[in-house]
């Protein structure tokens, strides 16, 4: 074989070694199952092989199938074919587990006679992540190894376990630094005695009322998951049937779930998040600066939570405040915080200790000297910002990245107020900030090449995942947020009441909808500031905050919380409050039908979105998926706004919308140039990403 074949095998006193080197994560394509195949056959037709142990090159082991595959042809040899090959050698075969084992790759180490594995590997079956379930004898196999309750729980969670754990329920028989060391040891050892397979009875399955108690108890908690729901069907197969009658199950769950378009969003979700991490036109090797030290100047609620998250990540960082009681208000916030993480069993007492200690309170700007990068979280007003960069300029350290958490303002204005614009871009993080995964890494026209670069790293250090975008009022996400947000206002103008809103979105798949968000932030927030804006965009929410109706906060705003100050229900006082705006403008009310709600609510942020990837502020569509999906909670299995658009078809939202343009007379919803374009072309934001990568 030659170097460059993806699977390699060389026979050394009497062990085979089979290495598995297809960067970046040896994902088992064709190739790799192939060359698996063969290189196990070839092992046993060959009399000097006694054992064969099974490794892989980098960093992971197998990181499971080749998910670039699925949705194209099959290609011989199978996933399970290429296992059974592994299994039914009549020599030992041990899995020297390096670094991740996830999907397949556990399934084919599942295949093993034994595994070793290292100290830093993971182990685990994320398939429902991707709408599908382990394939390749996952179902069947684990519960026979480990039993049937914890197997369950590693893939219907889809979180993969340490190599102790895995050593702790049996997964791997050892955990050692040299795992191709050890698995060599340990497969001479099995050389020539009765192979330890993965019992194919019920031997190890487990007590079965411990199974059905863990499978009614995961399926409360994900309700209406055709994947979750697939996984319990399989491993209670284990129970039930053989197990060649098992795998068949699993192979059935599995084929309908790859083929249903809910798997395929997922996998766009999946490739799209790590294609947000490419920015266009970054010159080649371009570095990321070094990151020792943060300094966050503003103490206030997100200034508290973006430090949280430099202090989580071991990474020191420098609150700053203009007095001390400010400050100190800010500090106890943050301990209160993780005092919460530790009253809920999420955060160990010494671990909420080592954060705090990361996190270094001080008065005055001049603070910010010692960091390499200052992250700006005060209040939204352009001129305390410009006065707060001109200073920053004489203070921070050369070469520090300035960054400004603004949610709206023009960052090329921001940054013309320092000598040293190339250092600036925008960071904005989304409320609660130590949670949220979103980070929109704003590019000022100015910014530096390798200033874009750390703040990308650093936001994958911060466990976030960051979007670029481009200078613009609301960068990605608010700016397509805004269209919903005025549209909201307008159906309740027209006929329809918060609960009728809401529950559009809701039944799509959102957490929540617009007014019942609108309650937990806070009604009387946008009020102030359209009140400063002199604004009237927003007439019923602004009713409801000068009759003190503020949300959650107030126990009443577009809903009534009386009951627990929680459960928001809808308010009769409200449907008249809205009826009577109604009728003073002239407004003839009715019954507005779900689909219709949905739909005024969807396809102007999709137009928007459309808008925002023709003017270059997003890259790519995916970005904009990806924006909405950790940022405002898109429902992943509609794989996001353009992604949705496109399963939808654009030239049905093309002809919506110059409906909803003509029923209005706002010309705002006109369909965008790009949109019109790729509906006229029969094409897709899809096929333009693709486009734009080759
Ligand atoms: N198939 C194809 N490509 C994959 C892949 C896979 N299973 N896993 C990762 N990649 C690609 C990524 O797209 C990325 O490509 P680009 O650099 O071109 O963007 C590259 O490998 C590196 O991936 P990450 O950026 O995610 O690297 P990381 O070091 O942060 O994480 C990892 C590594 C933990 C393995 C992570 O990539 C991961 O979780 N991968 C997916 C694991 C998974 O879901 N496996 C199950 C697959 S389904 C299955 O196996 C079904 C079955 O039963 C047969």
């Amino acid at each position: 074989m030659t170097q460059q074949e993806p699977v390699t095998s060389s026979v050394e006193d009497g062990i085979a070694l089979i290495r598995i080197a297809n960067p970046p994560v040896n994902a088992l394509s064709a190739a790799v199952r192939g060359g698996l195949k063969r290189a196990a056959e070839a092992a046993a037709a060959d009399p000097a092989v006694r054992a064969i142990v099974l490794a892989a090159e980098g960093k992971t082991f197998i990181a499971g199938a080749d998910i670039s595959e699925f949705g194209k042809p099959p290609v011989p040899p199978s996933l399970p074919e290429t296992i059974a090959a592994l299994e039914s050698l009549s020599k030992p075969v041990v899995a020297a587990i390096n670094g991740a084992a996830l999907g397949g790759g556990l399934e084919v180490a599942l295949g093993c006679h034994a595994r070793v594995a290292a100290p830093s590997a993971k182990l685990g079956l994320p398939e429902v992540n991707l709408g599908i379930l382990p394939g390749a004898g996952g179902t069947q196999r684990l519960p026979r190894l480990i039993g049937a309750a914890p197997a369950l729980k590693i893939m219907a969670e889809g979180k993969p376990i340490s190599a102790k754990e895995a050593q702790a329920n049996g997964l791997v028989d050892e955990v050692a630094e040299d795992v191709v060391a050890a698995a060599k040891t340990l497969a001479l050892k099995l050389a020539g005695g009765a192979l330890p397979a993965v019992p194919k009875d019920r031997t190890n399955l487990g007590a079965r009322e411990a199974f059905e108690e863990a499978a009614a108890a995961i399926l409360k908690r994900n309700p209406n998951n055709p994947s979750v729901e697939a996984c319990v069907d399989a491993v209670r197969a284990a129970f039930d049937k053989p197990f060649e009658e098992g795998l068949a199950v699993e192979r059935a769950h599995f084929t309908r779930l790859r083929d249903d378009p809910r798997s395929a969003a997922l996998r766009h979700v999946f490739f799209a998040e790590r294609a947000a991490a490419r920015i266009p036109g970054l010159p080649k090797g371009t570095a990321a600066r070094p990151v020792q030290r943060a300094a966050v100047i503003g103490a206030g609620t997100m200034g508290g939570g973006i430090a949280m998250c430099f202090a989580n990540a071991g990474i020191p960082v420098t609150l700053i405040e203009t007095t001390e009681e400010n400050l100190q208000r800010g500090l106890e916030r943050v301990e209160g915080n993780y005092a919460t993480s530790v009253k809920r069993g999420s955060l160990a007492e010494d671990a909420k200790a080592k954060r705090m200690g990361l996190i270094e309170g001080k008065v005055g700007l001049e603070a910010a000297a010692g960091a390499d990068l200052v992250v700006e979280a005060v209040f939204e007003e352009m001129g305390l910002k410009k006065e707060i960069f001109g200073k920053l300029q004489e203070i921070a350290k050369p070469g520090a990245i300035l960054a400004t958490n603004t949610s709206y303002l023009d960052v090329d204005e921001i940054a013309a107020s320092t000598s040293r614009p190339a250092d600036v871009l925008g960071m904005h993080f989304f409320s609660p900030a130590n949670v949220m995964k979103l980070l929109e890494v704003v590019r000022g026209k100015e910014t530096a090449p390798d200033a874009l670069a750390t703040a990308m790293e650093i936001g994958r250090k911060l466990a976030k995942v960051p979007v670029v975008s481009g200078v613009c009022y609301g960068f990605i996400g608010n700016r397509m947020l805004a269209r919903r947000t005025a549209m909201a206002e307008r159906l309740l103008l027209e006929g329809a009441l918060p609960q009728d809103v809401d529950k559009a979105l809701t039944d799509f798949g959102f957490r929540m909808g617009p007014f019942a968000m609108s309650d937990l932030a806070g009604i009387d927030v946008s009020w102030r500031i359209r009140k400063a804006m002199n604004l009237k965009t927003a007439p019923v929410a602004d009713a409801l905050a000068e009759a003190g109706r503020f949300g959650q906060k107030t126990k009443r705003g577009f809903y009534d919380y009386s009951a627990d100050g929680r459960t928001g229900a809808p308010d009769p006082e409200v449907a008249t409050l809205i009826e009577r705006i109604s009728a003073e403008r002239g407004i003839s009310r009715r019954a507005i039908p779900q689909e219709e709600i949905l739909q005024r609510l969807l396809f102007p942020m999709i137009n928007e979105g459309a808008r925002i990837l023709g003017e270059g502020i997003a890259a790519r569509a995916g970005d904009i998926d990806t924006v909405w999906l950790n940022g405002y909670g898109w429902p992943a299995w509609t794989g996001g706004p353009m992604f949705y658009a496109d399963s939808v078809g654009l030239p049905k939202i093309v002809a919506r919308l110059r409906e909803f343009a003509a029923a209005s007379g706002d010309t705002n919803l006109e369909p965008a140039a790009l949109l019109l374009r790729l509906a006229h072309e029969g094409s897709s934001f899809t096929a333009l990403d693709e486009k734009a990568a080759a």
